[in-house]
């Protein structure tokens, strides 16, 4: 598995978010949302890359006590490798260690391998917004922080520490 750096997210790392970003959802992100995301002072955004290249991104919103996952994605070259795993574990981490006592998301109930990464990172069904993409249904997903930070094995892991660099 490459090692992996995890930095916030920057104007510099827009055009390499955005290729990944246009290769992962039906409906990609657009520039200017990206953009958005590096001024929004409820924002936190992350890349994740190797020596080389920026392999994922993550961010969330974080409302009041409430943590809004906004965007996760693995560049697809990358895939089953465990980054996404990864990626996950580092803005959980990120989260537990501010004033959050939830996190929360939408996923779109065909998306097989995130719900699957998701219930495997702690995650209960709450809900299913009907059409919320058009067509088709988003499953509510959400993660009780409380819980995880009493659970010492999952907050242990140094994969999960900010980069420096
Ligand atoms: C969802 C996504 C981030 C997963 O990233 P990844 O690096 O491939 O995932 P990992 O290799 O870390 O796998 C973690 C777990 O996810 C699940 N998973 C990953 N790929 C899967 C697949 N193709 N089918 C079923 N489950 C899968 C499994 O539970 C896996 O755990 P396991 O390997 O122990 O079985 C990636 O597929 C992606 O970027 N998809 C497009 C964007 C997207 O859908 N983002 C989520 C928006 S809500």
């Amino acid at each position: 598995m490459p090692e992996l750096k995890f930095l916030p997210f920057g104007k510099e790392h827009i055009p390499e978010v955005l290729s990944i970003e246009n290769l992962s959802f039906p409906e990609p992100w657009s520039r200017e949302m990206f953009e958005r995301e590096i001024s929004l002072p409820i924002s936190r955004f992350f890349i994740a890359k190797t020596d080389y290249r920026i392999v994922g991104y993550t961010g969330y919103w974080k409302i009041l006590n409430e943590a809004h996952l906004t965007n996760l994605a693995i560049h697809p070259e990358y895939r089953g490798m465990g980054l996404g795993r990864k990626l996950l574990a580092y803005v959980i981490n990120n989260v537990t260690q501010q004033d959050i006592e939830k996190i929360l998301l939408e996923v779109r109930e065909s998306n097989e391998a995130a719900k699957r990464l998701y219930i495997s990172m702690g995650f209960n069904v709450t809900g299913l917004r009907p059409k919320y993409y058009g067509t088709e249904n988003a499953v509510l997903m959400e993660k009780n922080i409380k819980d995880f930070k009493s659970n010492s094995k999952q907050t242990a892991n140094p994969d999960c520490q900010l980069s420096k660099t």
